[in-house]
């Protein structure tokens, strides 16, 4: 039986997902897969808690002491930061559930540049570094023979990387178009359905779908950021955001509803590397997708991507899980794949 130390860096809505289903999928990682994860240390921005595994025998907090409020614990450490945790031994991976920041890759840049120098893994919901520092990121995990989970800052429960690393193996990847953002894809859908733009953003934020301040969703920088990151490991390429062109869903002519309606298109918001362009082949565009195109039935809160291959053809998957619950899923699922080979 392999025990797989974390160490979570974040315990907000993800954070705190991951920690949760950690516990709840305990003993199935263990009968289907023989490896017992724990969470053995757990930081926010203030502090944090360590369990050491001989100190408490399964490393592992459990859920009644460990609640929604990471300060409440008895063993909480106020001022505990990232550099004493380094110290700590018995730590394989860590578990980045910090804010993306796309700019400057702050707060987890330099934390994931640290722990990989380390020698550990680094499984990632944040997209911030990796869009910053992805041909860096990339060759310090090279360097260190450690690997790099980005499943969480890649549209998360829709698998996106493991179908074009795994499964898409030998076929040449022609073109790549996602919808990759769930706010921006509902309250389109919404506006299709008659909404303004102003009452689909207030219903997606009233159901919890849309972030009190949606700037990075319906400007299109988080559909930007995911089709960078997914580019980037799959091409091998090392694009920047500076390198793209990036339109949101804010200032929607009512001549393009119309001409879109006319000739039965739907308005989406895409993420899309088309390789055969000489210039600007990365790009996030409110486009029109005509009824035979693989994202047309993306609807509502749905996320999806299409590869343009040349021996498989046209390949989709849609779905996944959107919310931090689905997120922790993702999480778990690099953790996992990473000892699985
Ligand atoms: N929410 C989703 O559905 C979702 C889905 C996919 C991916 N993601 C990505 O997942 C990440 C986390 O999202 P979230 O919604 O969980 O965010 P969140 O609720 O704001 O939680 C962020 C956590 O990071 C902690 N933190 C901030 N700076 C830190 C630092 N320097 N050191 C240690 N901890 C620090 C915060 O600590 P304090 O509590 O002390 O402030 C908080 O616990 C983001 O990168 C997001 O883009 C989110």
């Amino acid at each position: 039986m392999k025990k797989i130390n974390i160490f979570l860096l974040g315990y907000g809505q993800v954070g705190k997902n991951f920690f949760r289903l950690v516990q709840e999928k305990q003993d199935f990682c263990r009968r289907k897969y023989e490896h017992h994860i724990c969470v053995s240390t757990v930081l926010n921005s203030r502090g944090g808690l360590y369990t050491a595994s001989e100190k408490k025998g399964e490393g592992m907090f459990t859920g009644s002491a460990l609640g929604s409020k990471l300060e409440e614990h008895p063993d909480y450490v106020s001022g505990m930061d990232f550099e004493n945790v380094l110290e700590y031994p018995d730590l394989d991976i860590l578990v980045d559930c910090t804010p993306s920041d796309i700019r400057t890759g702050k707060p987890s840049l330099d934390y994931t540049h640290r722990a990989l120098n380390r020698g550990m893994h680094v499984v990632t919901a944040s997209k911030g570094p990796l869009v910053v520092d992805f041909a860096g990121i990339r060759t310090n995990a090279e360097k260190n023979s450690v690997c790099l989970g980005m499943s969480g800052a890649t549209a998360a429960a829709l698998p996106t990387l493991d179908v074009a690393l795994r499964s898409l193996a030998g076929a040449e990847i022609l073109g790549i178009e996602g919808i990759l953002n769930g706010t921006s894809n509902y309250v389109l859908t919404r506006m299709s359905e008659g909404m303004t733009y102003a009452q689909a953003l207030n219903e997606a934020q009233r159901k919890g779908m849309a972030e009190p301040n949606p700037e990075q969703d319906v400007e299109g920088w988080d559909t930007a950021a995911k089709i960078l990151i997914i580019t980037n490991a799959v091409m091998g390429t090392s694009y920047t955001l500076e390198d793209m062109r990036v339109e949101g869903i804010t200032n929607i002519s009512s001549s393009l509803w119309k001409e879109a309606k006319k000739t039965g298109h739907k308005l989406k918001l895409i993420g899309r590397f088309s390789p055969q362009r000489k210039t600007q082949n990365l790009e996030t565009r409110l486009s029109p997708i005509h009824p035979s195109h693989s994202l047309y039935g993306v609807d509502g809160a749905a996320k999806g991507i299409t590869f343009f291959t040349d021996t498989m053809n046209t390949v989709t998957v849609t779905g996944g899980k959107s919310d931090p619950r689905g997120a922790a899923a993702a999480l778990l699922k690099d953790v996992l794949n990473i000892y699985r080979g």
